[in-house]
C-alpha cells in the first residue's frame, strides 16, 4: 500500500469507521486476483471435467460454515472461489447440451461485472437515463431481428419464465379490460382460456396458476408428429369453449420447444388468433434467436404477428444469466395493462416522453438490474453477421448429430431437429432385432427396458464429466437430448460423445 492510499483510508476510517470502502492497493489486488480468475477460467474450460467428480458432502466440507466476524484476507477468498469453479459443470465445455444453457463470452462477463460496479436500478430513465435508453436500444435491435417494427418495445427480465408470466398477465389485462376473469361462475363472469400445445413449456401452465387464471384453464391442444401444434385441434377446442359459454383469450405457440426444437406454425396461428380475437403470444425463449440462421428463418415466417414474443439472450445469444426478454409488437397498446398500480412515490415529476419513460409501466419488477449491458456490448463487439454465424453452427451441430444417429446401428433418431436439439436412444443392436420379430406386448416391455437402460446412460454420462446430455419424454419414451447452444462444439465432440454413450452403456450392461 503507498503512503498516500494509507492516509486517505486512515482517514476514511476515522471519520466514519463503519465505511466499507477499501484503499486503491486492496482494490488493486482485488482487480488483479479476479480478471486472473475469469481469464485462465475462459483459458481452460474446455479441458475441466464438464460436472465435477464431487458430492454435496465434499462440497459442504470444503467451505465455512461459520459466517467471520471479522472479516478474512482476499487471498483466502480467492481459493475458495477457485474451488468453486472446480465445483461446478461448466457450460461453457464444448460437450455441454444439457437444458437450454449456452456458453458466456468474457465481453459478456465483464459487461455483468461493469453493470454490477455501476449498479444502476433500472426502473425509470430518472434512475438510469443511459442504462434505460441503452435497454429500449437493445429491445429495438432484438426486436427487429425477428422482425418487429418501431412501434415495438420491451423489456428485459430474469428469463423466460418471468417474461412468460409478464405476457399472459399484460394479455389477460388487454383482453378483460380490467376485469378478473377466475372470479368466474360466482362473478357471473365466465372463465377465461388459453390455448398451447402439449409441448408448452411448464412456465405457462405456472404463469396461469401464478395469476389466478387457474391451470385447468390452460387447454392443452395436440401435436403432430413433429411436435408442432395441431391447428385442427386448437379450432376445435377454442369452439366447443366457446359454445360452453368460457372465454378464450389468448393462445401461446412454441418458436423452439423446449423438448425437440419444434416450431408452432406460427403464421397460421397468427391467423387464427386474429380472426378470433386472441392475444397471440410467441414462447421463443429458447428459440426465437434460432432467425437469425439464414436456412431457419422461413420456420419464423408470422412470428411479427405475435402480440408478445418471449425471447432469452442467456440461452441462444449467449449471454450469462440471467437475461430474458419479453417484447410486445404494439407497445403502446400494453402500456395500460399496468398503469392501475401507479402509486405516490413512482409519479415521474420529467415532462418530456423520452425522460418520463418507466420499464414498471411494462412489467412486475421494479428494482432491475443493468441486464442490457451484456447484450449491447456483446453484440457490438462480434457485431450481428458473427452471432449468426455461431446460431447458424449450432443448428448445423444438431443436424450432425441427428445424421450420425441414424448412421449408426445402434441409435435411434426419437425426433426430427428442427432448430438446435438433437433427441434420440440408445438402442443395443439384439434390442433392434428383437424390436422387429415382436408383437405390440413384447415392444411395449423392450420399450420400458429402453427406457431404463437411457435413463442410466444419460446419470453415468453426465457423472463421467466427459459429456453432459439431458433427458426429454417424447410420446412417453425417454430420450437423450443433445440441445446444442454452444459455440464450442466441434462435430469432434459429436462424434466421441457417442462412443461416450456406447461406453456407458457396456458398462452398465456389464454390472447386471
Ligand atoms: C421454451 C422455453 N420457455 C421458457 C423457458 C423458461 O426460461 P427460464 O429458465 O429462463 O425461466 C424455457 C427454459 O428452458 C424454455 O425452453
Amino acid at each position: 500500500m503507498t503512503d498516500s492510499s494509507n492516509k486517505e483510508v486512515e482517514e476514511k476510517r476515522a471519520a466514519r469507521p463503519s465505511s466499507l470502502d477499501i484503499s486503491e492497493d486492496e482494490f488493486h489486488a482485488i482487480s488483479e486476483s479476479v480478471a486472473e480468475i475469469v481469464e485462465k477460467y475462459f483459458a481452460r474450460v474446455a479441458e475441466l471435467p464438464v460436472f465435477p467428480d464431487t458430492s454435496a458432502e465434499e462440497i459442504s466440507e470444503k467451505f465455512p460454515e461459520k459466517l467471520s466476524e471479522d472479516g478474512e484476507p482476499i487471498e483466502k477468498l480467492i481459493e475458495d472461489c477457485r474451488r468453486v469453479i472446480e465445483k461446478s459443470r461448466h457450460n461453457g465445455h464444448p460437450r455441454f447440451w444439457g437444458y437450454v444453457a449456452s456458453p458466456s463470452t468474457p465481453i459478456g462477463a465483464y459487461a455483468d461485472l461493469i453493470a454490477s460496479a455501476l449498479n444502476q436500478n433500472v426502473t425509470s430513465w430518472r434512475s438510469a437515463p443511459a442504462a434505460t435508453m441503452i435497454e429500449q436500444q437493445v429491445m429495438r435491435w432484438l426486436g427487429s431481428l425477428i422482425g418487429y417494427d418501431e412501434n415495438a418495445h420491451g423489456l428485459m427480465t430474469s428469463g423466460g419464465s418471468l417474461a412468460n408470466l409478464n405476457a399472459l398477465y399484460v394479455a389477460h389485462r388487454v383482453k378483460s379490460s380490467g376485469e378478473v376473469s377466475h372470479k368466474g361462475l360466482w362473478n357471473r363472469s365466465a372463465p377465461m382460456t388459453v390455448y398451447a400445445s402439449d409441448q408448452v413449456h411448464f412456465s405457462i401452465p405456472k404463469a396461469a396458476d401464478v395469476l389466478g387464471l387457474g391451470r385447468e384453464n390452460v387447454r392443452i391442444v395436440s401435436s403432430d408428429e413433429r411436435f408442432k401444434l395441431d391447428m385442427r385441434n386448437l379450432r376445435e377446442q377454442v369452439e366447443r369453449d366457446e359454445r360452453e359459454g368460457f372465454i378464450p383469450f389468448c393462445v401461446v405457440a412454441n418458436a423452439g420447444t423446449v423438448n425437440t426444437g419444434a416450431v408452432d406454425p406460427l403464421e397460421e396461428i397468427g391467423s387464427f388468433a386474429q380472426e378470433r380475437d386472441l392475444w397471440f403470444h410467441v414462447d421463443g425463449a429458447y428459440g426465437a434467436l434460432g432467425a437469425l440462421a439464414h436456412e431457419k428463418r422461413a420456420l419464423f415466417h408470422g412470428i411479427a404477428r405475435a402480440d408478445s414474443v418471449s425471447l432469452d439472450p442467456h440461452k441462444w445469444l449467449y449471454a450469462p444469466v440471467d437475461c430474458g426478454c419479453l417484447l410486445f409488437r404494439d407497445a403502446a397498446r400494453v402500456q395500460g395493462a399496468w398503469t392501475q398500480h401507479a402509486a405516490d412515490y413512482i409519479k415521474v415529476y420529467e415532462e418530456r416522453d423520452a425522460e418520463s419513460f418507466a420499464f414498471w409501466d411494462y412489467g412486475i419488477e421494479l428494482s432491475r438490474r443493468f441486464r442490457a449491458l451484456k447484450i449491447w456490448l456483446m453484440l457490438r463487439y462480434y457485431g450481428s453477421r458473427k452471432v449468426s454465424g455461431a446460431i447458424t453452427d449450432d443448428c448445423c451441430m444438431a443436424q450432425y448429430f441427428a445424421e450420425r444417429v441414424e448412421a449408426s446401428e445402434d441409435f435411434e433418431l426419437l425426433a426430427p431437429v428442427e432448430l438446435s436439439i438433437c433427441c434420440f436412444r440408445y438402442v443395443p443392436v439384439e434390442f433392434a432385432r428383437e424390436f422387429q420379430a415382436a408383437n405390440d406386448e413384447e415392444r411395449a416391455s423392450l420399450n420400458e427396458k429402453l427406457d431404463e437402460l437411457n435413463a442410466h446412460i444419460m446419470h453415468t454420462v453426465q457423472r463421467g464429466g466427459l459429456a453432459y446430455l439431458s433427458n426429454a419424454t417424447l410420446r412417453a419414451r425417454f430420450a437423450l437430448r443433445a440441445c446444442i447452444t454452444n459455440f464450442r462444439t466441434t462435430r469432434a465432440d459429436i462424434d466421441s460423445t457417442l462412443e461416450i454413450i456406447r461406453e456407458a452403456a457396456r458398462e452398465i450392461r456389464k454390472e447386471r
